[in-house]
């Protein structure tokens, strides 16, 4: 089985912080309900100046250096993103562009929600196994700061910038993936382009209640595929969209806790650059080692969901 192997991770955070505490300045809220309801302690938010793809840039600039490998021999690049600075240039190509990476090769966003990282990654096999080039370019990168109603306290509360990134190789691995949606705009909505409303807006109770629902169902549906068991996974690597959601999935699975990474006190939802975000935190503080089994799953808007088996 032709899987995918992670050689080399970034990231990059906007230097502002926004504490809880912070967010009062725009809503009726308080650090006990939004740390208690959520685990988010502190997010990061753009400043002038800074904007998806520059987020996405630096971050790719970080992987590709640490996967060590000479940008001729990516085949792919591609962004993950909802909140896009611009319908194009894509945050991909502005990432060609900053990065001198060679023009030959396919430079494109998707847009799949909170589950656009898993999309990516299955999206990025399919182009590796059609390219005579080893490695591609995945980068999720978001500034929802800037799609965000500061009246929507039930909304804005939840959600951060940043960028993630990933460098792959196509190579002899486990695999198993699982993508999905279920066309919906009363659960999460992001306006886009002419939208009357172009924010972010949650419903929390329903948006729990999918989460909870379809993270084991994915889980399930991936170690169904590869003929794992829970056991047999060393990392379980979910979206961080909420800490209560990540507790309720490990206790419904009757798995310990701390095999479950978690980072959303730091940086709130960051929507399809969670999850690169996390691995590359993971990889620096030496959590991760060769050979180990990780199981990643996304969702969120659209509705949509995603996971991956990866080894690393
Ligand atoms: N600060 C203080 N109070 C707030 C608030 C805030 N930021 N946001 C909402 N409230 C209030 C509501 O107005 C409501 O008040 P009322 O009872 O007087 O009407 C009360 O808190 C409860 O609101 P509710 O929406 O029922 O809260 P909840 O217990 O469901 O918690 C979430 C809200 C968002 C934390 C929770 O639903 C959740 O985590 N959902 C999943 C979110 C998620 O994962 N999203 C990302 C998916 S990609």
């Amino acid at each position: 089985m032709k899987g995918l192997k992670i050689l080399g991770t970034g990231r990059c955070l906007p230097d502002k912080l926004v504490t809880n505490d912070d967010m009062r300045a725009f809503v009726d809220t308080s650090d006990e309900w939004i740390r208690t309801r959520t685990g988010i302690q502190t997010r990061h938010f753009c400043a002038e100046g800074e904007s998806t793809a520059s987020l996405g840039v630096k971050a790719a600039r970080l992987a590709l250096e640490r996967a060590g490998i000479s940008p001729e021999d990516l085949g792919a690049c591609v962004g993950c993103t909802v909140s896009s600075d611009t319908a194009a240039p894509t945050v991909a190509s502005t990432i060609q562009r900053d990065l001198g990476l060679p023009k030959h090769i396919p430079y494109f966003d998707l847009n799949a929600g909170c589950s656009g990282f898993l999309y990516g990654l299955h999206v990025t096999r399919g182009l590796l196994l059609q390219s005579d080039k080893p490695y591609a370019l995945l980068v999720g990168a978001e500034t929802l700061s800037r799609v965000m109603n500061f009246q929507d306290r039930g909304t804005c509360v939840i959600f951060g910038d940043g960028a993630g990134a990933v460098v792959v190789k196509l190579e002899e691995a486990p695999y198993a993936y699982t993508l999905g949606a279920e066309g919906s705009d009363d659960v999460i909505y992001i306006g886009g382009y002419g939208s009357k409303e172009p924010y972010i807006h949650m419903e929390g109770q329903k948006t729990f209640r999918f989460a909870v629902e379809m993270v084991p169902w994915c889980i399930h549906e991936l170690l169904g595929q590869s003929g794992l068991k829970l056991e047999d996974i060393d990392w379980f690597v979910l979206h961080q969209a909420n800490k209560r959601i990540i507790d309720h999935v490990a206790k419904k699975l009757g798995m310990p806790g701390e095999r479950f990474y978690q980072n959303i006190a730091h940086y709130g939802n960051t929507s399809a650059a969670s999850i690169p975000i996390a691995l590359d935190e993971m990889a620096e503080q030496g959590l991760l080692k060769r050979g180990q089994k990780l199981l990643c799953v996304g969702f969120g808007a659209g509705l949509t969901w995603g996971g991956a088996l990866l080894e690393w």
